[in-house]
Parts: C-alpha cells; structure tokens; sequence
C-alpha cells in the first residue's frame, strides 16, 4: 500500500541488512571489553537501533534519549529540546549514539555536547544516512552507514509527517505526496 507512494527507493532491505552487518563489526571491535552504552536517538533511530543491536556482541547497556526541534516544517531550527533524557549513568563509560540520518548537523551537534556535560570515557557517533550536503555544524560522525543525496528519505525509522517509518527499505516519496 505505502509502496505506491514511493518515488524510488535509495536503499533496499538487502543492502541496508548487509551495511548493518559490516557497522556492527566495526563497533564489536573497537568497543570489545569496553564498558559502553549505546544510546538511541528517538524515534527515527528505533528501526536502525534494533537491527544494529542484533549484531552486537558485547556486554553493553541500552538507552534512549528523544529530541525536538523547533520550527516549522523539515528545516531544522537549531534550538532544540530534550523531551525524553538517559535513564542511565554514563560517566566515565563508553557511549555510542546511534542516529537515523545527519542533515543539518544542529540536532546531533547539540547532543554532543549535551552527552559531553555527563563526563563519559568517550563518545562517537554511528548514523545510518549522512546528507552532507545540508551540513550547517561541522559535527564529528565516526561512523556512517551510507552517504545520500540531498532528498527527503523515508522508511526504515524515517518519517514524513510521522508516517512512512514502518516502510522496511529506504525511499523517497513522489512529490503528489507533499501537495496532499
Ligand atoms: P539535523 O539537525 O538537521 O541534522 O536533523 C536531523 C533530524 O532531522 C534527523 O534525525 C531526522 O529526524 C530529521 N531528518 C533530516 N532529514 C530527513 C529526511 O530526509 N527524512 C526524514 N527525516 C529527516
Ligand atoms: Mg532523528
């Protein structure tokens, strides 16, 4: 049903399934007997999050943060708002936050230094999608799973208008979409 909305699909559940795999490698070396906490950003990381933890094979912790820009419609504002905070101590730990897509920058840059205040061991950042493109912050990523052009994507987490996030592949709508 969603299907018939999609312009074309930039990802697909394969490729994304195979990067997932090769992202979890990564993070399973460099964090191996390492006390680390992998820290969702909700909710579009939720999809991302779930798949990526399947192939982590650490003794790690889990937690959540949400966040909100302000602003009207899919620009970015920069001021933003934590509506939902860590449950866990990360000090002196190791954090991983785990994002949907880098656009501007201004959400993931204000998050650093939000997670920074809470002194852990260290902190790097896992997104899925990077649309460098739109960069505003010169905000440090460590790990990327796909560079993407300048469109707004749907699917696996990601929403236009809060709908679109349970489509399990990557897509961007047509534009009769956005003039409904
Ligand atoms: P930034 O602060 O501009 O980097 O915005 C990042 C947030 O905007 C992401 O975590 C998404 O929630 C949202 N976003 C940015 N680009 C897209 C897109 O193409 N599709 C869906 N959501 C997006
Ligand atoms: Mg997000």
């Amino acid at each position: 049903m969603m299907d018939k909305d999609i312009a074309f699909v930039i990802k697909s559940e394969e490729e994304i399934a195979a990067r997932v795999a090769e992202l979890a490698d990564v993070l399973n070396k460099q964090y191996k007997d390492k006390d680390t906490v992998f820290i969702g950003v909700l909710k579009g990381s939720f999809i991302f999050m779930a798949d990526l933890m399947r192939k982590i094979d650490l003794y790690c912790d889990i937690d959540f943060m949400a966040v909100s820009s302000y602003g009207s419609g899919s620009v970015t504002s920069g001021q933003i708002k934590i509506t939902k905070d860590l449950t866990l101590d990360i000090k002196g730990r190791h954090v991983v936050v785990i994002e949907d897509i880098l656009d501007s920058g201004l959400t993931l840059d204000y998050l650093k230094k939000y997670l920074m205040t809470k002194e852990p061991a260290s902190l790097s950042v896992c997104a899925l999608l990077d649309k460098k493109a739109r960069r505003q912050v010169d905000v440090g990523v460590d790990l990327i799973g796909f560079n993407i052009p300048d469109a707004f994507a749907v699917g696996y987490g990601l929403d236009y208008a809060q709908k679109y996030r349970n489509l399990p592949y990557i897509g961007v709508l047509k534009p009769s979409v956005y003039s409904k």
